[in-house]
């Protein structure tokens, strides 16, 4: 879906029946932002301009982070070297070695209760492209497209300075979040990609990066292909009070 919101005058340079639909605007369009963002997965082939992934960039890291610190780097990768990147990851996918992780993503062995999550979207996902759950070849195909950012016009690697804490992976994820709401705002779709997660020494190998540049995921961006039905998977959300709690109080 391609949406446009013109964000309204600030409020406070409006009379106050004015203000309050500013301000009603402002929520309407940043809670229909925040609703209908999705990961998109297939792109269609339109460029996007360097300014603009410049002006994205420059939005998300508007985001909050502790003590301003504004952790992360965002490399885009253009070709040939996204080519090479691309065909080094799937080779070390295929063949191995296994890769230790920069950084834990999941739980260890992962609850039931969040595994139930994992499997309900990827059967969003796999039931979107028609491939069966014991289809590993079908799986295996499409998962490689992970390391080939989905053919997104735009192909970024997201690292963190390897001395920061947890703290800061929570920072980065913030600047990221931004980073796809900005994108969706602009009619734009996007999808992390912590697969790339998964081998840190050849991304590092073949982008030349140092060792203190730690593999946080990849991002696909571009303009969304409507007609590929990939793009029409949707995850749903668990309720607000399987992690909301009020405590103390009336
Ligand atoms: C940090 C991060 C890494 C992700 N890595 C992948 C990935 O490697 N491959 C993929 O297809 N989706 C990936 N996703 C997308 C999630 O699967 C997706 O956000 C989740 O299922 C919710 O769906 P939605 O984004 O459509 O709302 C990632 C998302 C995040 C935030």
């Amino acid at each position: 879906m391609t949406m446009h919101f013109d964000l309204p005058m600030p409020a406070r340079a409006l009379p106050a029946q004015a203000g309050a639909t500013a301000a009603h605007a402002v929520q309407t369009a940043h809670d229909a932002l925040a609703r209908t963002r999705h990961s998109v997965r297939a792109f269609l082939p339109t460029p996007v301009p360097l300014d603009c992934v410049q002006s994205l960039l420059q939005t998300a890291r508007q985001a909050p982070s502790g003590a301003n610190l504004q952790p992360g780097h965002f490399w885009l990768v253009q070709q040939p070297l996204r080519q090479q990147l691309s065909d080094a990851v799937v080779h070390a996918s295929r063949h191995g070695p296994e890769q230790a992780e920069d950084y834990d993503y999941f739980p260890r062995p992962m609850p039931m209760q969040l595994r139930k999550r994992q499997v309900a979207a990827a059967q969003a996902l796999y039931g979107q492209l028609g491939i069966a759950r014991g289809d590993a070849a079908a799986r295996q195909r499409h998962f490689e497209d992970n390391y080939r950012f989905f053919g997104a016009p735009v192909a970024l690697i997201v690292t963190i300075d390897a001395a920061m804490g947890a703290g800061c992976y929570m920072d980065l994820g913030m600047a990221l979040h931004a980073l796809l709401l900005a994108a969706h705002a602009r009619g734009l779709g996007a999808c992390a990609i912590g697969a790339f997660a998964s081998f840190p020494d050849t991304v590092r190998s073949v982008l030349a990066l140092p060792d203190a540049h730690k593999v946080v995921c990849g991002v696909a961006l571009g303009h969304a292909d409507p007609a590929h039905p990939v793009n029409a998977t949707r995850t749903a959300r668990e309720p607000l009070a399987s992690y909301f709690t009020v405590l103390g109080g009336g």
